[in-house]
């Protein structure tokens, strides 16, 4: 089996055509199961003048910047977790054709190195709990090699070499990826041996995802992104004034994204201990993932916000019919809406006056009682001067009748 990339095709100057990129190219290189689709994003930006700043406070996989980059704005996004910074700079940078050379060769080096080694090599292995249930032997033998091989490559080599062993995470693992949270497939509970055709299949994989990842990289993009490591509950300096602010928040729905890039994060060492990942998840709006849950029962509110009345009368319901739970329930509902409070209030300085924002945003419900995210947003913005705030319904989310997705809107004054 060898690894094909179409050496010609790198080294023609080809430019990004907005019909070349209208697939899903560079978006689909990681996905995360809560991120908004890329068609929402494109349908939000269509009709601003080419070269509009377009920010985006809640970076994730990276969607916003690279979509404005791509329609040749200038795209900028934050985010608390170091690995989305890596992954979304990732995205958003051009790749020589020499580059995509080297990543071919690099990665046809990393397979031959990694196919040399022992079933009973004794190379690192991330410290993942129960990493018996993410992969058979095989596999992770196999990921085991690439892993040690890559590590002898650098720079935006290494970078492509580890969005592709990501993936290759994915489609050989045991975990169910495809749904809202991910989860583990049934297994029979047996022993699972070690099959040198799992090893070969997790190189296989390995394989076309280097070749895929070549190809959707050797479009430039015709704007710029940069992606920025801060929280947004603060002013990030940095940042240029956006035309347009565009975004989707965690949800209130304690969905830990630290709980899904766990895979991820723990081979490209950038998570060692679960302690680090509650830690990480602390400062995640939203987060309650491991030690994070223990802090929310003693959390209190360092300030006011303009909703608390309305969402008091909601955590009181919450707290009483949550049985044991109820409080830290309350206070999770309470603690989101207030760091909100402190992002719209800091994010304000960074719209350009005139400018719009638009939060993707779900409503959620705890033990059968609403809570309106998207009406305590709009309420926010209005308190802070933003004129025409409106709310629009894009879709039902699932099968509970009472759950929608909105786009909270306005425009600064
Ligand atoms: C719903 S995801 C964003 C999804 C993104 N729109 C996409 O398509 O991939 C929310 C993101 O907000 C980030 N986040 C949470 N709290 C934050 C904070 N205080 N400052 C910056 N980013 C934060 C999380 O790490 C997560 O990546």
């Amino acid at each position: 089996m060898t690894l094909t990339v179409d050496r010609a095709a790198l080294t023609r100057n080809e430019q990004l055509t907005f019909r070349a990129n209208m697939g899903v190219g560079r978006h689909g290189w990681l996905r995360l199961t809560p991120a908004y689709g890329v068609r929402l994003v494109r349908d939000r930006l269509a009709g601003l003048p080419a070269g509009s700043i377009v920010t985006d406070p809640f970076s994730g996989t990276g969607t916003t910047p690279l979509a404005a980059a791509e329609l040749g704005h200038i795209g900028q996004s934050v985010d608390v977790n170091p690995f989305l910074i890596w992954l979304g700079t990732a995205k958003v940078s051009n790749y020589s054709p020499e580059t995509l050379l080297a990543t071919a060769d690099a990665a046809r080096a990393v397979l031959a190195d990694a196919r040399k080694h022992k079933e009973d090599n004794d190379l690192w292995q991330p410290n993942l709990f129960k990493i018996e249930k993410w992969w058979s032997p095989g596999a992770l033998h196999a990921l085991k090699a690439l892993r040690h091989s890559i590590d002898e490559h650098v720079g935006p080599v290494e970078d492509l070499l580890e969005i592709a062993l990501c993936r290759c995470l994915i489609s050989c693992s045991n975990a169910a990826f495809n749904h809202q949270s991910m989860s583990f497939n049934e297994s029979s509970g047996e022993p699972v041996l070690f099959d040198m055709d799992d090893a070969e299949r997790t190189f296989a994989a390995f394989n076309t995802e280097v070749v895929a990842l070549v190809e959707s990289a050797r479009y430039d993009l015709t704007g710029s992104a940069t992606i920025h490591h801060g929280d947004s509950r603060a002013g990030v300096k940095d940042l240029r004034q956006a035309d347009l602010v565009l975004t989707s928040p965690p949800y209130v729905n304690r969905m830990s994204y630290i709980r899904e890039l766990r895979p991820y994060m723990y081979w490209l060492r950038r998570l060692d201990r679960a302690s680090d990942a509650g830690d990480l998840d602390w400062r995640a709006i939203g987060g309650t993932w491991g030690t994070a849950t223990s802090k929310l029962n003693t959390w209190t509110p360092e300030v006011e916000t303009p909703v608390d009345e309305a969402m008091a009368k909601v955590c009181e319901r919450i707290s009483q019919d949550g049985g044991k739970n109820g409080p830290l329930l309350a206070n999770y509902v309470h603690k989101y809406h207030h760091d909100m409070w402190l992002h719209f209030q800091a994010i304000t300085a960074q719209v350009k006056p005139g400018g719009g924002v638009s939060y993707i945003i779900g409503n959620s419900t705890f033990y059968k009682h609403e809570v309106p995210a998207h009406e305590w947003y709009a309420a926010m913005l209005r308190e802070l001067g933003y004129a025409e705030v409106n709310i629009e319904v894009i879709r039902k989310r699932n099968s509970n009748k009472a759950l929608f997705e909105y786009d909270v809107t306005g425009r600064r004054p």
